[in-house]
């Protein structure tokens, strides 16, 4: 196969977990004789400094044009405290979202046996829970109309009919991939827009009869995540409300730096770690890149090319075991391992099957 990927490398940790995922796309890609391509983009707080714009229309046109964009983070130090800033990073990273059309973002919350002892929960709530979350990633109040005046400021969380079938679409192919079970999230009690997502998500599930549908507000929905996380398959939520419930679902499996997610609908599909740009840790070869490489693992599955993928998960599998870990997850004190020399096991673990 032929692959043109845009690299998006962003803030912080980004530059040097981005190079550990390209290099594992390159092996795999060697191995099973696929034809790739690489070209770099600016964006987030690097493409302010050169640019002034967090996502720059060059940047733009390499996305569009690639088969995969492999972003890494986006986010700086000098913007969080400073409420008046006129550019964020985190636009170009919403940007990019939205004029790329990707409106569902695909985030599978999974444990890894040998980290559950990590869990803020006790081992038996969360051993075995495996759940993905689909989250609305471009409407609501994210983009819908804003003011931000001195004494009074808005953000209007607005949706379509046409927005709330689209992704529930996509939560209901999930569904039908995995355990049937799909729990629609809203507010439904107190927002009108949830009352539609309710309304939309109810006559579409009668077109899904082997399908179990249930609804869940979501301050019930937060604490059954904590409670219960078995009893989820596949979650559909609105933007925001998939924001904070997929940070919440991300710790308690123990390893928030082990977490892929896939942003995919009208343009060229998204790879990147849940986690952010881990300002504070640049440039230490501290950072976790198995997230960034479980991205790659994604990228592959999303092109039908499942034996890639399950050998990444293999290579990812198999250095927990041997404990090539980076400080994030390690046990031992004594053997902790780098951002780089985590990649470069995992790349020669590929090299050696
Ligand atoms: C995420 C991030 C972004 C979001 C930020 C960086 C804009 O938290 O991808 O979850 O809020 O969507
Ligand atoms: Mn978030």
């Amino acid at each position: 196969m032929k692959l043109k990927i845009a690299v998006l490398p962003g803030d912080g940790i980004g530059p040097e977990i981005s190079v550990q995922g390209v290099n594992v796309i390159k092996a795999i890609c060697n191995k099973f004789h696929h034809d790739v391509s690489f070209e770099t983009a600016l964006v987030g707080a690097a493409a302010i400094d050169a640019t002034g714009n967090p996502f720059p229309e060059e940047t733009y046109v390499i996305c569009k044009e690639a088969d995969a964009v492999f972003f890494s983070a986006v986010g700086d130090l000098r913007f969080d405290n400073s409420p008046d800033a006129k550019v964020r990073p985190e636009q170009g990273l919403l940007a990019m979202r939205k004029k790329l059309g990707l409106y569902a973002n695909i985030r599978p919350i999974e444990t890894f046996d040998c980290l559950i002892h990590k869990s803020p929960l006790k081992e038996s709530f969360v051993k075995g829970a495996d759940f993905i979350c689909i989250r609305e990633l471009t409407g609501g109040m994210y983009f819908g109309e804003k003011s931000e005046g001195d004494d009074k400021a808005y953000d209007v969380c607005i949706y379509s009919r046409g927005e709330v079938s689209r992704i529930l679409e996509v939560a209901y192919k999930y569904a039908r991939m995995r355990k049937r079970h799909l729990t629609v999230v809203d507010k439904a009690n107190v927002l009108a827009s949830s009352r539609l997502w309710r309304k939309t998500a109810k006559e579409m599930a009668s077109r899904y009869p082997d399908i179990e549908t249930d609804f869940m507000y979501v301050d019930n929905a937060s604490m059954s995540i904590i409670q219960n996380p078995c009893f989820f398959d596949v979650i559909v939520t609105e933007n925001t409300f998939g924001d904070i419930l997929t940070d919440e679902a991300s710790v308690i499996t123990g390893s928030m730096g082990l977490l892929p997610s896939a942003s995919i609908g009208e343009g060229t599909p998204v790879f990147e770690p849940i986690h952010g740009s881990w300002p504070q840790a640049a440039g230490k070869n501290i950072a976790n890149p198995l997230a960034q490489i479980l991205s790659a693992a994604m990228m592959f599955e999303y092109f039908g090319l499942s034996e890639e993928g399950r050998l990444i998960r293999e290579a990812v599998n198999a250095s927990l075991d041997e404990g090539i870990r980076t400080p994030d997850i390690s046990e031992n004190p004594d053997s902790v391992y780098g951002t780089k020399e985590v990649g470069e096991w995992i790349v020669s673990y590929i090299e050696r099957r």
